[in-house]
């Protein structure tokens, strides 16, 4: 079986994802959806994609497209991706899945609700660095595993015009760098009992920066930062009893890991990706689109929703109010 692939939101990151599709077997990138003409037709010659829609509705409705990646701004997810999954259309979401925890589990209780796959672009997760990680972590390697620390920041100078900026674009750091150390956090200590963030604020009312402290019931924690305004390695830490693990910068796509056992010298583990990394993630959804699997094992809903409540938490302790999109197309 061919799975059929269309995009929705041909952006910045849509032109570097759908360049990985030359590393995904059995996939084929068929539609392109803009809402500006022009924009999609240019996408479409970039990329040799034969159809162009003119509108969301429209790519969500052609019977010959399988699956949407929803590469718009993290509010738009939510009334794209409902939209796709009622019409039976499955769905690959940009993270941030949406800004809210309510419009994450309507996503997901839709999914399930229907039996149409969806899934996070949580790209980090499918990485054979990551996945060798986990591995060695559930082999024991570095023993009972006690806290994660992990930064991402970026020097952003864009103006307050740019999505980064605006909240009605879903800007600021958390949703879109914060959810890195987040979901690799959750991804390893599952949910934490406390949330505590420090951090300020821009103008426009969203996230410059923040550290975020993770707690869990048996004291285990993570340390995590994240902005959008000072540079940082982008490294990430995994400490156990027997050792640690370290993920070079950057962490959300790394090529290799460092393995400290207690008393050794350290291992490097090198496990490069495909293409861009992005190649990983695709693979993951066409072969459980194929397989007729509704979720990911490796990126499920709940982990998903998971990591939506600790942003949540993280906003409300930071003051910040997230400007949720509409539950349906606009
Ligand atoms: N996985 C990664 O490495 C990664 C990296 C960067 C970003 N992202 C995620 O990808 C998403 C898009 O980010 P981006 O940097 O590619 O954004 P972008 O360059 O601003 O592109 C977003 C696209 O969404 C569409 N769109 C729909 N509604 C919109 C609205 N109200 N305002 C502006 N654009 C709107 C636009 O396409 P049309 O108007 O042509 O339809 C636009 O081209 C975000 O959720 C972000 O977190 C992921």
């Amino acid at each position: 079986m061919t799975v059929r692939w269309g995009v929705i939101g041909p952006g910045r990151i849509a032109d570097k994802v759908v360049a990985d599709f030359g590393h995904v077997p059995g996939a084929e990138l068929v539609a392109v959806a803009s809402r500006s003409a022009e924009r999609g037709a240019a996408f479409a010659q970039r990329h040799g994609i034969a159809r162009v829609h003119e509108s969301y509705r429209a790519i969500i409705d052609d019977p010959g497209v399988d699956v949407v990646y929803v590469a718009t701004p993290h509010p738009q997810h939510r009334g794209i991706a409902l939209a796709a999954l009622n019409a039976g259309t499955a769905v690959l979401v940009e993270k941030a899945f949406t800004v809210s925890s309510v419009g994450t589990r309507e996503v997901a209780a839709a999914a399930r609700g229907t039996g149409v796959f969806a899934m996070e672009a949580m790209w980090t997760r499918f990485f054979p660095a990551v996945v060798r990680m986990r591995d060695l972590i559930a082999d024991g390697a570095i023993g009972d595993v006690r806290s994660v620390q992990a930064d991402l920041g970026v020097r952003n100078q864009s103006g307050p015009d740019d999505r980064f900026y605006s909240a009605e674009l879903g800007g600021g750091a958390l949703f879109d760098l914060g959810v890195y150390v987040v979901s690799f956090a959750q991804m390893i200590l599952g949910s934490p009992s406390e949330v505590s963030a420090h951090g300020t604020l821009a103008e426009t009312g969203v996230d410059v920066e923040e550290s975020i402290l993770l707690g869990y019931p048996d004291g285990r924690s993570a340390a995590l930062y994240c902005s959008l305004q000072c540079a940082t390695p982008g490294a990430a830490r995994v400490v156990g009893t027997e050792g640690w693990i370290e993920v070079p910068p950057r962490f959300h796509h790394p090529d290799r890991i460092l393995l400290h056992r207690h008393g050794a010298e350290p291992e490097e583990i090198g496990a490069p990706a495909l293409g861009a990394g992005y190649a990983h993630e695709l693979i993951e959804v066409t072969e459980r689109i194929a397989a007729g699997e509704p979720e990911s094992a490796v990126m499920p809903l709940s982990d998903t929703i998971a990591v939506q409540d600790v942003m949540a938490a993280v906003a409300d302790r930071l003051g910040m109010v997230p400007v949720e999109g509409p539950a349906t197309l606009e």
